[in-house]
């Protein structure tokens, strides 16, 4: 269910909220260096931002966001432990911080982070986490039914093809396995999502330009938002690409969402593309 878009998560999260979404936001799409509609899904476009922004993701992500995200990744961690899982594989694990709060919470579990970009790695490797690899989350190097959960944060809306990868992600979950997808998406609420629109078009890229200097950047962070399904268009999705279950919780009033989709344990693959 889609829930409460006015519930907010904690005292903390309603306290940050304004100030914080604007940070995580600018630090999430430093790496968007063009006002072309889909290059946030070209994989040499994608790669090459985040080489690039590499060592500042990792600085503003946890400095400047004021652990808004932090409280997000916190609740993926408690939906994987609850699972106990033996084998966690977070794709698009860049510098980690969704992998080091799972690992925290499943600290008997296997961990691996995989990310095609390694310079993001690098920052991962910091944290102790015991195996990372370079991989695409479109391909990943995992045999058939072998993972018990798989989580992606802030990661499947820049994937090439966003069905294709929950597919493979199905292909590689065990039958009974869970997928756990952290994502941006919109106020469900119209009275809040409208300002909420103006705000991602329009302020937001102002605010972001004043602050890295590179306003037209930020023109595409709304966009590539607008474009992503979230609430039911993303169970929809789920449901028709390899999962019996999904579904979809707003977090922030909707500002991100975390989608819960579980491989049915008869399942033997995905549907056809
Ligand atoms: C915004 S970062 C998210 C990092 C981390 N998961 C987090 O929660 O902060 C997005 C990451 O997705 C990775 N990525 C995008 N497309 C990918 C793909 N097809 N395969 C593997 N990694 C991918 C990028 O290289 C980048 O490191």
């Amino acid at each position: 269910m889609w829930g409460d878009p006015w519930r907010f998560d904690s005292s903390r999260e309603h306290f940050f909220f304004p100030f914080g979404s604007v940070l995580f936001f600018t630090l999430a799409f430093m790496a968007s260096d063009s006002a072309s509609a889909n290059r946030d899904q070209d994989p040499a476009f994608v790669q090459a931002a985040f080489t690039s922004i590499a060592s500042r993701y990792v600085l503003t992500n946890h400095v400047l966001s004021m652990g808004i995200d932090v409280s997000w990744r916190k609740k993926v961690a408690k939906i994987v432990a609850a699972r106990n899982p033996e084998f966690i594989l977070d794709v698009a694990t860049g510098s980690g911080d969704l992998a080091a709060e799972v690992w925290k919470a499943c600290p008997d579990a296997r961990i691996v982070g995989a990310d095609f970009c390694a310079p993001m790695l690098e920052h991962a490797k910091k944290r102790g986490l015991p195996e990372l690899i370079v991989a695409d989350g479109m391909d990943l190097p995992f045999d058939d039914g072998s993972v018990d959960v798989i989580t992606i944060g802030y990661g499947l809306r820049n994937m090439e093809n966003w069905a294709g990868a929950v597919r493979e992600f199905s292909r590689v979950l065990k039958p009974g396995g869970t997928l756990v997808i952290l994502d941006f998406s919109l106020p469900a609420n119209p009275v809040l999502r409208a300002p909420y629109r103006f705000y991602l078009h329009h302020i937001l890229p102002l605010i972001a330009g004043v602050l890295t200097g590179n306003r037209q950047a930020y023109q595409y962070l709304g966009e590539s938002i607008e474009r992503f399904p979230k609430g039911d268009d993303m169970t929809a999705m789920l449901l028709e690409n390899g999962y019996t279950t999904a579904s979809a919780t707003p977090l922030a009033t909707g500002i991100s969402s975390v989608y819960v989709a579980e491989k049915g344990a008869a399942a033997t693959g995905a549907s056809p593309a």
